[in-house]
């Protein structure tokens, strides 16, 4: 008999579905296993209004397969000059479910970001009150911080003190990387959580740079040291709540990622449940699955949880070494290699 599984359908808290082609190209893959998506606003120019996030919804909308049954949820990206009128009007709307804050230069498309969160106050505390979530990507940008150490600078820096000054903001701490921030997360109040990705849970910094460099290996956050995976891998199959999905698919044509400068981002929305799912079986927490695919995110968020179930088959599936994309290649997550278990609706 094949082993199977079966849950409530999962969402994805954390992807960029990006815009145009590549969404034509990459939307469908996450409609198919997810059925909601908190949707990146790191758009080029970045989606910083209401009417901004109401037509890249209508896009996204436009660009799914004939059938799918899937809710992009928008998100504002936050600057220095954001209003935070705009903002609460968004969330009234039902056009934003949460706000992003991208340090200004800690990743693709973050120039517009925020310089200094003492200029996004008012907006903050709007979203205290409205009850709305804020997205954080958690690193400094100093030039004198250490790329391995920015995430775990920003908690002492940015997150600490946040939290104690607006102790009402629920803040989603995202692609987490370090045991500081399982260990940050895991001690913080209930408006407080964080999102893993699979890349996280599965590889170490050897995976990118031993042996040669592996640009498809590469995304920011960085991995970390193989001690900072296993806290991780600890925190998301522990059944908190506290600790959600969120797979930070990140595509980005073959040639820019190998590049003599290579952008960061790793494509996993293709395979991404088996991808989640072999590490809680690794971790013999499969009981755990379903609460961190499909209930923490929701309960979080305040949103109901899905009614529809899907099933995952143990059954050997072959990732392939590239997929199409638009007038390129895009190089998925797992590329070349074969997962235990196999998606199947
Ligand atoms: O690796 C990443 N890619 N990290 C981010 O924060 C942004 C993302 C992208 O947009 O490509
Ligand atoms: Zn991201």
């Amino acid at each position: 008999m094949t082993d199977s599984l079966t849950i409530r359908r999962p969402d994805d808290w954390h992807v960029h579905l990006r815009d145009g082609a590549m969404l034509e190209a990459v939307a469908g893959h996450t409609a198919r296993q997810f059925a909601r998506a908190i949707v990146m606003p790191n758009l080029t120019p970045p989606v910083t209004t209401v009417a901004a996030g109401e037509a890249y919804r209508q896009r996204i909308m436009a660009a799914l397969p004939a059938g799918a049954d899937f809710t992009p949820l928008m998100t504002c990206y936050l600057t220095d000059n954001t209003d935070p009128e705009e903002v609460r009007r968004g969330f009234q709307q039902g056009v934003f479910t949460a706000c992003k804050l991208y340090p200004a230069g800690a990743t693709t498309n973050s120039d517009s970001g925020v310089t200094d969160i003492a200029n996004i106050r008012g907006v903050l505390e709007v979203m205290a009150e409205i009850g709305m979530v804020l997205c954080v990507h958690g690193e400094v940008t100093s030039a004198d911080i250490d790329i391995f150490d920015r995430e775990a600078v920003f908690i002492e820096r940015i997150l600490k003190p946040l939290i104690a000054e607006l102790p009402q903001l629920k803040v989603v701490f995202e692609h987490i990387t370090t045991s500081e921030a399982v260990d940050f997360v895991t001690g913080a109040p209930d408006n407080v959580a964080a999102t893993i990705t699979p890349q996280h849970l599965h590889i170490n910094r050897n995976a990118m740079l031993v042996g040669g460099i592996r640009p498809h290996a590469y995304c920011l956050p960085v991995a970390k040291r193989e001690a900072h995976r296993l806290a991780l891998r600890k925190a998301a199959t522990s059944g908190s709540s506290k600790f959600f999905l969120g797979t930070d698919s990140a595509p980005h044509a073959r040639e820019a990622k190998e590049s003599a400068c290579g952008c960061a981002g790793i494509f996993n929305a293709p395979f991404a449940l088996e991808s989640y799912l072999a590490v809680f079986e690794e971790e013999g927490a499969i009981e755990h699955f379903e609460g961190f695919a499909s209930l923490h995110g929701p309960r979080f968020y305040g949103l109901p949880v899905n009614e529809a179930q899907v099933t995952l088959e143990k059954v050997e599936t072959q990732v392939p070494a590239a997929l199409p994309g638009p007038d390129t290649q895009l190089v998925p997550f797992h590329a070349g290699e074969s997962l235990r278990w196999r998606f199947v609706g």
